[in-house]
């Protein structure tokens, strides 16, 4: 077998970016979500991204071109049964993700391959509802996904070795560097960074530093691109909740337990730059330390 065509589930902050480098590398890339409105958004934002690559002389008109024409968008999951790999990235809600699944495992051929860009959901967890947990994998790629070159391979208990094979050459098609990682709560970039993480928010919750010295510290001390409390933000908060709940859920150590700061940041509705305010504010366009908060 060979992946030709995909289709993506879920065309968000990671979906879009999945299917804008799957569409650069030469694969057709059809967008599901929800709305045509978040599809629509979708398809713009990838368009944006290429555009400002043109200006910069990295791409022609004509690879332009040809690489939108590649990506097409739909809000029929039943179009899923006509492509050789389904990547999910939709929610991160183990509920969520097994309901939609469970109608992929009815739509699609049995040969069609499942992966999904969850962060933290245990991979064998979600294939115990499937008829096919051994074409079921997770592809967890890092964000932004034009930019960032690793995606962990993760094996669930049952995925077979065909499926881990495919999706390691398919990777490496499309320009990233897969590392194979047994399945296990926060796989295996997200367990060290949840580490990080909780240290970091211990040290606020001291009083050690501030968020933007904790932030700064570690940029510079640590050559990271950004602190972990930026990191968050750039991220999503809501996300970083789930990773942090899925993490204790699945190891039930106190030190990966949700921050309750975290926790009233995404209650009150602030989850970082998609929403304009999160650790830090956003709204003038540019990151300001906020002063409407009592963290
Ligand atoms: N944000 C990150 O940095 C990051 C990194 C790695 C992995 N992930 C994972 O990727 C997944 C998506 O995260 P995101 O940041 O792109 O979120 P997002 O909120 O930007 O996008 C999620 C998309 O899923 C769609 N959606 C929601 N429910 C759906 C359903 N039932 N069926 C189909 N689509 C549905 C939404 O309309 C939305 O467009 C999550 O599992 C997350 O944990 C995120």
């Amino acid at each position: 077998m060979e992946i030709k065509k995909l289709m993506m589930v879920g065309s968000g902050f990671m979906g879009s970016g999945i299917a804008q480098v799957s569409a650069t590398a030469g694969y057709k890339v059809h967008m599901f979500d929800i709305t045509e409105e978040s599809v629509g958004k979708a398809k713009a934002g990838i368009e944006k991204a290429l555009s400002g690559s043109v200006k910069k002389g990295k791409l022609s008109e004509e690879q332009f071109n040809a690489i939108m024409g590649r990506i097409t968008t739909t809000t029929n999951l039943a179009d899923a049964k006509d492509y050789d790999l389904v990547i999910e990235a939709i929610v991160e809600n183990l509920n969520i993700k097994v309901d939609v699944f469970k109608k992929l495992d009815e739509i699609c051929p049995p040969e069609t391959i499942f992966a999904s860009n969850t962060s933290s959901i245990p991979i064998s967890q979600i294939a115990t509802a499937l008829k096919r947990p051994d074409k079921f994998i997770g592809m967890h790629f890092f964000s932004p996904v034009p930019v960032m070159k690793l995606v962990e391979i993760i094996k669930g208990l049952k995925t077979s070795e065909e499926t881990c094979a495919l999706i390691k050459d398919l990777t490496q098609k499309i320009g990233k560097v897969g590392v194979i990682v047994k399945d296990g709560p926060g796989f295996l970039v997200n367990r060290v960074n949840s580490a990080l993480i909780a240290e970091a928010n211990k040290c606020l919750l001291e009083g050690v530093a501030s968020i933007e010295d904790i932030d700064e510290a570690i940029r510079y001390g640590m050559n990271m691109p950004m602190g972990p409390f930026e990191l968050g933000d750039f991220v999503g908060l809501d996300v970083a909740l789930a990773v942090s709940e899925n993490m204790y859920e699945n190891t039930k150590n106190p030190m990966f337990a949700p921050f309750i700061t975290l926790n009233k940041l995404v209650i009150s509705g602030d989850l970082g730059r998609k929403t304009g305010k999160g650790w830090y504010d956003y709204t003038s366009g540019q990151k300001k330390i906020r002063d409407d908060v009592n963290i």
